[in-house]
């Protein structure tokens, strides 16, 4: 475990032999010891984390303190045990030839950007990250060459996220855009995507009981009618399957 500034936390997880993840695919995880309140009270379900980096035997996953769940990982000591399943759902697509590819990563959910950025190389991909307030801004450290958005002012452009992706748009459209972070960024993004047509894919996040299909606990709408399972059909989507991004598939502000 390493701090990355005052909020973030990147767990590292030995997993020798676990297949190689795509990027945007997750686990589920949990602690092995002390996982729930108590002998008496009903242990937690594990909670669902975007892979952001393998490195070697290694996979890595970013934390925030948010809840009772993620303090009991941000707790984990060197030699701790854990559960973890995965490398699980579908993740990004490369883009097609001679498309640009913009990573638009807000808050914690910029973890499954960065294996991304791994798989197709920094010098062909343009990074814009947003962050609540300076205490978060050290997350970008995940990312290489990272251009900066924060709510507050205190690093890079004072405002959204998508402000920077309307100016890259602006500058050149001809780009795929993939994009992890709270469900009103994820919205900003899809909508100003749409308007531009310029293809975008949406790791969503929602609440996760199983993780591969059996719950329907992480369902949201697909344009159209019907839904799509976040865990299976997801948690990355092609923009066009959706009408808009449910309030309660994006990743924590
Ligand atoms: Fe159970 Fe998706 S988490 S179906």
């Amino acid at each position: 475990m390493r701090a990355l500034g005052e909020v973030y936390r990147v767990l590292s997880v030995s997993d020798p032999g676990a297949p190689e993840p795509q990027p945007g695919q997750f686990a589920m995880i949990a602690a092995a010891a002390r996982w729930g309140g108590g002998e008496d009270e009903r242990p937690y379900l594990p909670r669902a984390f975007s892979i952001a980096r393998r490195a070697g035997e290694e996979s890595q996953f970013l934390l925030e303190d948010v809840g009772p769940g993620t303090r009991r990982l941000c707790e984990l000591k060197a030699g701790d045990e854990l559960w973890a399943l995965g490398p699980l759902g579908v993740g990004f697509t490369a883009p097609s030839q001679g498309r640009r590819a913009i990573l638009v990563g807000g808050g914690v959910g910029i973890a499954p950007l960065a294996i991304l950025q791994d798989a197709l190389g920094v010098d062909t991909t343009t990074v814009l990250l947003g962050f609540r307030d300076a205490p978060r801004t050290a997350g970008a450290e995940l990312l290489s060459g990272a251009h900066l958005a924060s709510d507050d002012g205190s690093a890079g452009h004072h405002g959204p996220v998508t402000d920077l992706l309307a100016e890259e748009l602006g500058r050149d459209a001809h780009a795929v855009v993939y994009a992890c972070g709270p469900s009103g960024m994820l919205e900003a993004v899809r909508a100003l995507c749409a308007t531009r047509t310029v293809p975008a894919q949406l790791a969503l996040e929602a609440g996760m009981a199983c993780g591969y299909g059996a719950c329907f606990g992480c369902a949201v709408p697909r344009r159209g009618g019907g839904y799509l399972r976040v865990c299976v059909d997801g948690p990355v989507i092609d923009a066009a399957e959706l009408e808009h991004v449910d309030e309660h598939a994006g990743a924590v502000a």
